[in-house]
């Protein structure tokens, strides 16, 4: 047994801090598999090594079944619509086999490899468009708010077929949703952001049910498995799921690399010197400092030992993906942005097992094109202030800055 399993539990500050990785680091070495406090007061199971984080990711002894959950944790764990008709939990993230062996399959047929492969024309145009504008500015810009965040979002609205007019709200909605762990008001902030959305992808849904379009949410309409096929609960939460999903995790994946490439000027030249590091180097962006901080929810459904920790039946687990890529054990010298490190692609940034990010190949190419776009056409592109004023967000899952000020040129 590696880790001391009679410390009491450690207050953890969860988001909103520029290095996470040295708490890792202590964390990995003293307590890879242990009970720590929250902010808000919940307490969870955090695993922080990557070979125990890769194992829990796929351990079906951990369930995402909200119901698996035990009372006593019951408010450590909020859901979006807790207390609501419950319209947007129904979704791949929440279920086990054989539920969600059936939703998988049937979301497939509509997100086949060949509809994103059709969106690598649309992504370009969008991101020359951002460019373009951007081009104009004169002092510093905000690369977040002007290039990183429109871009996933009229892609994923444009991929599900809503009017691009509805972008701001569905914005506002989804960042509420993603900080999931808040005090008192961010609660209710969360519950209203939610019904708010619930409502409008409701309609949504109906209407692609009236009059199909070309776009994925009517191919999920439409999509049969053994003559079986979606409810519209169903249909709701995967547009809900893959709104939120295809949304704020772009963002930072963009903003985060860029950050990284700014802060390291060795890497960012040999990139802009050889752009076919780029694939390569996306993938290093996601290890060392991917933008889902911790993988969704999980709940023990037995007493477990894992990692040489007891977690028992109930609780929450949640898998640190930060910490998994910072491992010595797994990558040499972790700490270190290496654009051409040989093994960076088996990074957890996208999860691992059956819950594997489905929206992984569209964040590739979207993190592709954005920064190789962006680097091209920006060869002074630096930044604007001082690495230490930048603000990170605050909440659980989703790792990146607020703002990110640059000159273009
Ligand atoms: C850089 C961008 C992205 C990152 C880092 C990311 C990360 C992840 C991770 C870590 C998971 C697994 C969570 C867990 O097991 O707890 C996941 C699942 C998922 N992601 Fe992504 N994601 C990204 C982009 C996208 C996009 C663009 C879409 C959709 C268009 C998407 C849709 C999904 C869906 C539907 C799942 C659930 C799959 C399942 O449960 O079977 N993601 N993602």
């Amino acid at each position: 047994m590696s880790a001391d399993q009679s410390l009491a539990p450690e207050a953890i500050s969860f988001g909103g801090s520029a290095d996470p990785y040295a708490l890792y680091a202590r964390l990995r070495e003293e307590r890879p598999v242990t009970r720590v406090t929250l902010p808000d007061g919940g307490e969870v199971w955090l695993v922080t090594r990557y070979a125990e984080a890769r194992a829990a990711l796929a351990d079906p002894r951990l369930s995402k079944d909200p119901q698996r959950l035990g009372d006593q944790w019951r408010a450590t764990v909020t859901q979006p619509t807790d207390g609501e008709d419950g319209s947007l939990v129904k979704h791949l993230l929440n279920i086990d086999p054989p539920d969600h062996t059936r939703l998988r399959r049937l979301v497939h047929k509509g997100f086949t490899p060949r509809r994103i492969e059709d969106m690598r024309r649309r992504v370009q145009e969008i991101t020359d468009g951002l460019l373009d504008r951007m081009a104009e500015a004169v002092g510093p810009v905000d690369l977040l708010a002007e290039f990183a965040f429109p871009l996933p979002v009229t892609v994923i609205c444009e991929l599900l077929g809503m009017p691009l007019d509805d972008v701001d709200d569905v914005h506002r909605w989804s960042t509420a949703l993603s900080t999931l762990v808040a005090d008192e008001g961010g609660h209710a902030a969360v519950a209203t952001a939610a019904r708010q959305l619930s409502d409008y992808l409701a309609d949504l849904v109906a209407t692609k049910v009236r009059e199909p379009g070309d776009d994925l949410l009517s191919a999920l309409v439409e999509a049969r498995d053994e003559g079986q096929r979606l409810s519209p609960e169903e249909l709701t939460s995967m547009a809900f799921l893959l709104l939120i999903g295809g949304h704020e995790t772009t963002v930072h994946l963009i903003g985060n690399g860029v950050l990284a490439l700014l802060r390291h000027p060795d890497q960012l030249a040999a990139l802009r010197a050889d752009p076919a590091l780029l694939p390569g180097a996306v993938e290093e962006f996601l290890r060392y400092d991917g933008s889902v901080e911790v993988a969704t929810w999980r709940y023990a459904v037995e007493d477990l030992d894992l990692g040489g920790g007891h977690v028992p039946e109930g609780a929450p687990v949640l898998v640190s993906l930060g910490a998994a890529g910072h491992d010595p054990a797994r990558f040499t010298d972790p700490d270190r942005l290496d654009i051409t490190r040989p093994d960076a692609s088996s990074h957890l940034a996208f999860g691992h097992g059956m819950h594997y990010c489905l929206g992984a190949p569209l964040a590739r190419m979207e993190g592709q094109i954005a920064i190789g776009s962006l680097l091209s056409r920006f060869p002074a592109l630096r930044l604007a202030g001082e690495v230490k004023d930048l603000s990170w967000r605050a909440g659980l899952l989703i790792r990146g800055v607020e703002e990110l000020p640059v000159h273009l040129h």
